[in-house]
This record gives C-alpha cells, structure tokens and sequence, in this order.
C-alpha cells in the first residue's frame, strides 16, 4: 500500500511511529513554535526534540496552539549526557514532561552512549525500562549507538532498544548498522535526512529529481522512507515543511542503487566509538 505523510511503522514494543516527524536541532522560540504548530497543522504527526535542544517549552507551546489532540501524536525527547544515570534520567524526565506539557513521551532516548563510563548509560537504560512501566513514555530507544554499543548494551540488559535514532543520508549509507537493527528489530530513525541542506546540488540528486518532477531535498527523504526508515528533517519554514512531506513516492531500483552508493561518504556528526579495548 502507498505510503501517506500519515503512515507508521510498528516497532518491536508494538507502538506506531510516523514516518516523518519535524525535526527540530537549532530551532528556537518564536521559530520553533510556530515551526511545530504549522506542521501539525499541515498534518505531520511526529515532533523531535531533545533536553539538548532548550526548545522542550516551545515544542509544547506549539503543539498546543496547534489545538491538536495529544493522542493523535508522537513526540520524542531524549536524555542529555549530563542528565544521564538512574535518578538523574528519571528526575530530567519530569522536567521534560511539565515543558512540553504532556503526561507523556511517546519515544524517549538515550542523546548519546557515555563511552568512557558505559555503566552509566546502562543505567540510564534501566531508568528508561522503568519510567516505560511507570507510563511516562511509551516507547524507549538510543541515539548515536553503533553495532558495537548496542551488543555491549544488549549483553547487560536483554530489553531491545526500539529505536536507534542516527545520522543517515544518501551521502552515509550506513547499510550494515541498517541490516543489523533489521535483525533486531530496532527501527533506525534517520538525522540529518537531508544532510543539512549541504549537497543538494549533487548531479545524480538532481537527475533524479528531475525525473520525478520532485526536489533533491523530497529525493534524499523519499530514499531514507524507500528504505523504510523513519526521517525527522528540520526546517523552521512553512514552505520546506510542505515541502518536506511530499516524500511518500516510489524510487524505482537504478535510483535506489544510484543513491545507496552516492560519494563522497560524509559523516557530518561525529559520534562516540567503543574503547578498543572492549
Ligand atoms: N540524535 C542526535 O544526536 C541528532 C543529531 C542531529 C539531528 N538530530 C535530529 O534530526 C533532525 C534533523 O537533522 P538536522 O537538523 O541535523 O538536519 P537536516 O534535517 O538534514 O537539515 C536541516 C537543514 O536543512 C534546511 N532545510 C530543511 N528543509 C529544506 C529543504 N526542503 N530545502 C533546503 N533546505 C532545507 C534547514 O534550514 P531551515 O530551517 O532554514 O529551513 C536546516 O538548515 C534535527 O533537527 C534533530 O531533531 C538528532
């Protein structure tokens, strides 16, 4: 079946994300709220956010104007490094909650693996597994997380992350963290998606695009959901918000190849890597 701007997924703990959601990195006051309100408006169901982001008051405000039904969305946060461990997650929750003037998550991450005290994201994790049970959220997951940390996370506490949200693009194809999570069940959930606007200018994207009378911006997204990944790109624009969920459209498989092997590989993220000595 087709997919809409109002498709889901089911992830392994049985809830339903959007495909798309509005990113919201760098988006700030006024900006942001009218940014979440407008796509709610349009009709996207999905917001990102991050404790990171200083922008959990604004994402709340705009979801509020937007006079939108809480249960018909899906909102994510994510715990930062410094809030991180079993008290401390479980306190920045309710801070989160009250600024986003919801009784709930619907996602909420791991922001980042603390590779030089791992033991203290696992206990982040163990928070996660409880404030689940205590209804605060509805799905748990981590962000930024390699094959490595997640069979490391996976050895300690056997409850499977739902979601791993990481970079992704046509420019860091990232196919065996894809077919690894596959095997898991864990849903990736692409940043970045379009590569923060930096290559749109790139031959094959725009060949592409010309051929589907769409823009390289919808065929970067419509390759992530081709995919079937979940993509949260950002804009604080009405326009690129329309924009951005005109992506529901089949990419035949000379494009998809063309796309899985574009180059230069660019990582725009840096992340954290394992110890070598694990
Ligand atoms: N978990 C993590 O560690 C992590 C890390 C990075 C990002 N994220 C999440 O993923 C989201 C998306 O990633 P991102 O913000 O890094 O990058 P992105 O969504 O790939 O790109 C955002 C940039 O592209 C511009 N843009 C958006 N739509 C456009 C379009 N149709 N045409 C041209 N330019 C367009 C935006 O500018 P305007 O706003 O001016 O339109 C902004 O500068 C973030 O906002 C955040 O929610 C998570």
């Amino acid at each position: 079946m087709e997919k809409t701007i109002k498709s889901r997924i089911t992830l392994n703990d049985d809830v339903e994300i959007p495909y798309l959601g509005l990113g919201t990195w760098l988006s700030r006051g006024r900006d942001c709220r009218q940014a979440v309100k407008y796509a709610l408006e349009y009709g996207y169901d999905h917001v990102d956010t991050a404790q990171a982001y200083d922008n959990e008051n604004e994402v709340g405000d705009g979801w509020k104007d937007s006079g939108r039904s809480r249960d018909e969305l899906f909102i994510t946060t994510k715990i930062r490094n410094s809030n991180q461990g079993f008290e401390r997650s479980k306190q920045s929750l309710t801070r989160s909650l009250q600024a986003l003037q919801t009784e709930y998550v619907d996602l909420l991450l791991i922001h980042w693996p603390d590779v030089n005290n791992f033991e203290r994201t696992i206990q982040t994790w163990r928070a996660l597994i409880k404030l689940r049970e205590e209804g605060l959220c509805r799905s748990i997951g981590v962000s930024n997380f390699t094959i490595r940390l997640l069979d490391k996370l996976l050895e300690e506490i056997d409850v499977v992350p739902a979601v791993n949200q990481v970079e992704f693009h046509t420019f860091l194809f990232q196919k065996e963290l894809m077919e690894y999570c596959q095997g898991k069940r864990i849903q990736i959930e692409a940043y970045s998606p379009i590569a923060r606007a930096k290559f749109l200018d790139n031959d094959q994207i725009q060949r592409i695009a010309k051929k589907y009378h769409k823009t390289p911006a919808q065929v970067m997204l419509a390759w992530c959901v081709n995919h079937d990944l979940v993509v949260i790109p950002k804009t604080v624009h009405k326009d690129r918000i329309e924009e951005n969920a005109d992506i529901f459209f089949e990419l035949d498989d000379d494009d998809m190849k063309a796309l899985n092997k574009l180059g230069p590989e660019t990582r725009l993220v840096q992340i954290s890597e394992a110890p070598p000595s694990w």
